[in-house]
């Protein structure tokens, strides 16, 4: 193998393997001896499955990709490293051309790019915090509704300068029904009714109802692949995530709007790492806006419920959103930056024949 110029190799960032055929390992770069904690030279010869061991099916995947003589993405593959360290990654699999034998593997470790949303890893979390908040939201209805009825009782014999101070609890209290009610709305999201459809189509209602409400103040441009396969989703839960998507781009905006582009495009190579070989994810759906970004210090944590940084949020719009995407085994991810802020979606797309354009 030679790669076309010597210094790209040890100059590449991401931990990179370059494999013969049979899988075998030919080299290593630096970033790939630090990352796997050995010497090219040991390494060198000996079958990459042996050192690279994944959730995932890898000998499966690099046969696919040399079958097709074409890159493959696979998302969220979890590596488990020496000393019971398990890594996320993204990992390209790429052949180095036709009749050639030799493959090149990219890996992202996750903590490292840390860009991309860590959205299934913190699906899970958020499911166990939403069935809780979900409980207390029940068994805080009634003590509240006692509240309520005390501060009316109390409210009818007061003056005009006390009957502020019940007005205030009678607001705080309804600020905390409104909240509980949002949490039992979360608690109560059904399974997804999957049916073949048009993410075109479900764009375009949420785009309606946004533009007449929470994103009344924002211009939408629209980049869609008229192309596109259907998804298999449930039309109403979709429209809600992109509602909340559209919502949170407006807010971000302020009172001065902004503009929203909604892409739609096929990437056939993108799969979802997850155990037995994962699942393909090749349609595309990304919500951008030209905001200020999003903060730094919640980026980590956008997706997990409750996590806002508006004085008035609830932060369930992204965890519900995650969610949703999860239930239809999909992903999300965000990168963002001042004035780019995207939110990407994938998607599985409905089995062949099924309503397909
Ligand atoms: N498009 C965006 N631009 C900037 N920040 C965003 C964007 N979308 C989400 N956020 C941030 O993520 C937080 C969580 O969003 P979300 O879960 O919808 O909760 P909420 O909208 O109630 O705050 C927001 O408070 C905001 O700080
Ligand atoms: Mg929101």
């Amino acid at each position: 193998m030679k790669v076309g110029d010597d210094r790209i190799w040890p100059a590449l960032p991401m931990p990179a393997v370059m494999l013969d055929q049979g899988d075998l390992i030919a080299e290593l770069n630096p970033a790939a001896e630090y990352f796997l904690n050995a010497p090219e030279k040991l390494l060198q010869g000996r079958q990459v499955t042996a050192f690279l061991r994944t959730d995932i099916d890898l000998a499966v995947n690099l046969a696919r990709a040399r079958a097709d003589t074409a890159p493959l993405f696979l998302r969220d593959v979890t590596i488990s490293l020496e000393g019971d360290r398990d890594i996320t990654c993204d990992l390209q699999l790429a052949p180095l051309g036709e009749g050639s034998a030799e493959m090149l593997i990219l890996l992202h470790p996750r903590q490292i790019v840390g860009q991309l949303g860590r959205a299934l890893k913190v699906q899970t979390a958020a499911r166990t915090a939403i069935g809780l908040a979900d409980m207390l939201a029940h068994e805080i209805k009634n003590p509240l509704a006692g509240i309520t009825g005390a501060a009316q009782l109390l409210a009818m014999n007061l003056g005009q300068a006390d009957r502020e101070l019940t007005d205030l609890i009678l607001e705080e209290t309804r600020r905390i029904v409104d909240l509980l009610a949002q949490v039992e709305q979360f608690g109560d999201l059904r399974k997804p009714d999957l049916r073949p459809l048009n993410i075109h189509d479900v764009l375009e209602r949420a785009r309606r109802s946004a533009c007449l409400g929470a994103a009344s103040g924002m211009r939408f441009r629209d980049q869609y692949d008229p192309s596109l396969p259907y998804t298999l989703g449930d039309a109403g839960q979709l429209a809600q995530v992109f509602a909340n998507l559209f919502a949170n781009a407006a807010e971000a905006a302020g009172p001065n709007g902004g503009n929203i582009t909604i892409r739609s495009y096929y990437e056939p190579g993108l799969r979802l790492g997850d155990a037995g070989g994962g699942h393909a994810v090749p349609l595309q759906v990304e919500v951008t806006d030209d905001g200020p970004g999003i903060s730094p210090n919640i980026a980590d944590s956008l997706f997990q419920p409750f996590v806002s940084s508006r004085e008035n949020g609830t932060g369930l719009g992204l965890a519900l959103v995650s969610k949703i995407i999860s239930d239809h085994n999909g992903t999300i991810g965000v990168t963002s930056r001042p004035g780019v802020t995207t939110f990407r979606i994938s998607l599985p797309i409905a089995p062949a024949g099924k309503g397909t354009d």
